[in-house]
């Protein structure tokens, strides 16, 4: 029988297991899942599509949604996120994953459209970044007519997209209409993704609920901060090995991913400036201690440059020309397009090693750019520790278990879990770390006006 799975190398299989192994005994969240829901198997008959980043940390969630009933098929939602010993453990351990560490755009389209192929058909997305959902819901307008092929598209992303649509379209017409009608529902990991979810509802283009994953408060306040205050410094220095105590470094954005990101500089001993444009924010970093400037001001003299925003054409080829010799480019937010990279195709590149390159600026200078300006934590490290991302995917199985089991008490708009399930799970991770929880005396939770069960803050809170 032909193998269900595309992984670089399956002897890496034995590798991945034992770190998996490891990293469950810091995932008490999904643990906790498996000990609570493994014999009633909720999530009987659901047939998952995973489209997140092929990591240690989500080999675990894998083998928690298939311990609670599913059927799950995945796909990397990164070109070099994937870690191909976890790859490899997840397909010897016989669930279908398309992922490689380095695979092209056209492949990453390719392996996603693999991941739906369940014989009986998907009908839950797991998603991260929003590409497994936009491939069903584009790929259905252009079937329906209501959007055409791009014949010129303006981004090698964008061609990428449109050829695997149009191959799939010539191999199974119809395909994208019938699996759009058989999407019971989307769990979205992070803010970009969200992002285009709610477009998609303002547009009256969402036809299934949604469960924002990223706006739990165990979740964005917990990995997009904490995760990325570890992973961050941790991709530069795997990347370049440069001395970061004394460099200044520029953080663009100081959002959830931007404090994390600051905080990591700083805790190396970076001198760290913020660039922000929401005065809100940029008075949370001033009253951190951090100088608010601009890139403008900033791009000749800094040494590393991060962004974090979540927008596009942040650090701009005018911004890039001004930088010193050697000075380290990356991003860390969800799409490479907060970098002009593009703009950078015609300068000379030097590959240092895997996701390093040098270029040389018409000036003679040369900067260092990692992942080619893909989020630089998975692409040059390994993302962030299995612990905060436990809270992160505790929150995914909850979301995918509302969206199969309650799929009809919910509408086709965009919701967040309720706060006594966000409590719950950071509950489940308070005595893997030794945390003491205070009990609230009946008479003090009538006096802030509470339950003495939680949950334990208004809606409006915000932490
Ligand atoms: P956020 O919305 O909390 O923060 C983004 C911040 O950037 C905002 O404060 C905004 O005002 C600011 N900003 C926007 N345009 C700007 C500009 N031109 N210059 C300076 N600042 C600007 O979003 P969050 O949660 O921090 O996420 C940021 C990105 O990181 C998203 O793409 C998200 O998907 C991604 N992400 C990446 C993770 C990773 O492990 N690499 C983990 C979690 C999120």
């Amino acid at each position: 029988m032909a193998t269900d799975y595309i992984v670089k190398d399956i002897n890496l299989a034995e590798f991945g297991r034992k770190e998996l192994d490891i990293a469950e005994t810091e995932m008490p969240g999904l643990m906790a899942l498996r000990e609570e829901y493994g014999e009633s198997k909720p999530l009987k008959g659901s047939r998952i599509v995973g489209s997140l980043h092929m990591t240690i940390q989500t080999a675990v969630l894998i083998e928690t949604l298939v311990a609670l009933g599913a059927d799950v098929r995945w796909a990397s939602c990164n070109i070099f996120s994937t870690q191909d010993h976890a790859a490899a453990a997840i397909a010897a351990g016989g669930t279908p994953v398309f992922a490689i560490k380095g695979q092209s755009l056209e492949e990453h389209w390719d392996y996603l459209d693999r991941s739906f192929m369940f014989p009986e058909g998907a009908n839950l997305i797991l998603d991260d970044g929003g590409d497994a959902t936009l491939y069903v819901l584009l790929g259905a307008r252009v079937e329906a007519g209501e959007a055409g092929l791009i014949e010129t598209p303006t981004s090698e992303e964008e061609e990428a997209v449109f050829a695997q649509i149009k191959k799939r379209m010539a191999a199974s017409p119809g395909w994208f209409t019938k699996t759009r009608e058989a999407i019971q529902g989307v769990s979205e990991e992070t803010t970009t993704g969200v992002h285009r979810l709610y477009e998609l509802h303002k547009n009256g283009q969402l036809p299934f609920p949604a469960i924002n994953v990223n706006d739990s408060v165990t979740k964005s306040k917990f990995d997009n901060k904490y995760g990325c205050k570890e992973s961050l410094v941790d991709g530069i220095r795997r990347a370049t090995d440069t001395m970061m105590a004394g460099k200044v470094a520029v953080v663009c954005g100081y959002g959830d991913v931007g404090k994390g990101s600051a905080a990591s500089l700083a805790g190396a001993g970076a001198r760290v400036k913020v660039t922000e444009i929401d005065p809100i924010c940029a008075l949370q970093a001033a009253m951190d201690g951090f100088e608010v400037t601009t890139l403008e001001d900033e791009a000749a003299t800094a040494d590393i440059f991060i962004t974090t925003t979540g927008n596009k054409d942040v650090i701009r080829i005018e911004h890039m020309r001004e930088m010193k010799d050697m000075a380290i480019v990356g991003n860390i937010g969800h799409f490479d397009n907060e970098i002009q990279i593009a703009n950078l195709k015609n300068h000379k590149w030097t590959n240092i090693k895997e996701q390093v390159d040098m270029i040389e600026m018409p000036s003679g200078n040369r900067m260092i750019l990692l992942s080619e300006g893909r989020l630089l934590n998975l692409g040059n490290a390994t993302g962030h520790p299995s612990f905060v991302m436990s809270a992160s995917f505790t929150n995914q199985v909850l979301a995918q278990m509302e969206l199969w089991l309650r799929a009809d008490e919910y509408n086709n708009e965009v919701y967040i879990l309720p706060k006594h399930l966000d409590e719950k799970v950071a509950r489940l991770h308070l005595d893997r770390i030794g945390v003491k929880l205070s009990k609230l005396a009946k008479e003090q939770a009538d006096y802030i006006g509470v339950s003495v069960d939680g949950p334990y803050k208004p809606e409006h809170y915000r932490y």
